[in-house]
């Protein structure tokens, strides 16, 4: 890093971060506060970053964030909703963060030519990855790593993907409990915390006399079985259980 003073990035963004290709042409879309972009050109990490916002207002505040690290010149800010402020040329790096999972969705349904090889996705929905991770994968996009981040007591996925492969079905617990996160350190609590979850929903539903919910709690069931064959065969891959 240059002189002057050093951004300390949150650890669920330093996650993501450290998975930027070398070089990249990034787009940040829902830059917000701008940290990461400002963080990337602080480490010499990207050739161009795109600082991306919905809103005025947080774009404003990236653009007083940047100034504040004496940045702003080095960074291109763009108001739009999703990828339409960029054009497919300029970048080969996109990166969607602390968002939820169907804005995430959203966004990438409305720019379908993400769906290339070209193009590294960095994801990190903050709520409904199991809904995000099939679609991403019956539509093409392969997924190349995730890895988790607890923060605020909760576990959240980052998700690596490249577009252009060919669409693969995804098991009801690979929605759930992730693609690759067999290796990952926080996989065995973060499916404690799935297991947890489901186990309350199923106990509501079964409660309930409306026919459709006994529909909906035999599929929590299915993914109660498979969450904790993950857990078992997460506990035997790491050790914990022989
Ligand atoms: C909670 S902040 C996340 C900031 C940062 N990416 C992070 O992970 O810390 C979400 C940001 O996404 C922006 N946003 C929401 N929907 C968007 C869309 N469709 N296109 C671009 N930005 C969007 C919001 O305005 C907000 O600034």
């Amino acid at each position: 890093m240059d002189g002057g003073k050093e951004l300390i990035l949150s650890e669920r963004l330093l996650a993501i971060a450290q998975w930027i290709p070398p070089g990249s042409r990034v787009a940040d879309i829902g830059t917000d506060h701008g940290y990461l972009p400002i963080w990337l050109l602080q480490h010499g990490c990207a050739a161009f970053i795109a600082a991306c916002d919905v809103r005025e207002g947080p774009l404003e505040h990236a653009r007083r964030s940047a100034a504040q690290y004496g940045l702003q010149e080095k960074l291109s800010f763009r108001l739009g909703s999703g990828l339409s402020c960029v054009a497919p040329d300029e970048i080969d790096t996109i990166v969607i963060a602390g968002m939820g999972g169907e804005t995430i969705l959203s966004i990438l349904e409305a720019a379908p030519w993400t769906n290339d090889a070209r193009y590294t996705l960095l994801l990190q929905p903050m709520t409904k990855a199991e809904v995000l991770r099939p679609w991403l994968s019956e539509q093409g996009y392969v997924f190349l790593k995730e890895r988790l981040v607890l923060e605020n007591r909760t576990y959240f996925p980052i998700m690596a993907l490249r577009g252009g492969g060919t669409g693969q079905p995804l098991s009801i617990g690979q929605a759930w409990g992730g693609v690759a996160l067999q290796d990952d350190p926080l996989q065995g609590n973060a499916l404690d915390a799935l297991l947890h979850l489901c186990t309350y929903a199923l106990n509501g539903l079964e409660r309930s006399t409306v026919p459709k919910n006994l529909e909906r709690a035999a599929q929590q069931r299915a993914i109660l079985v498979q969450l904790r064959r993950m857990k078992e065969e997460w506990l035997h891959a790491n050790g914990k259980r022989t």
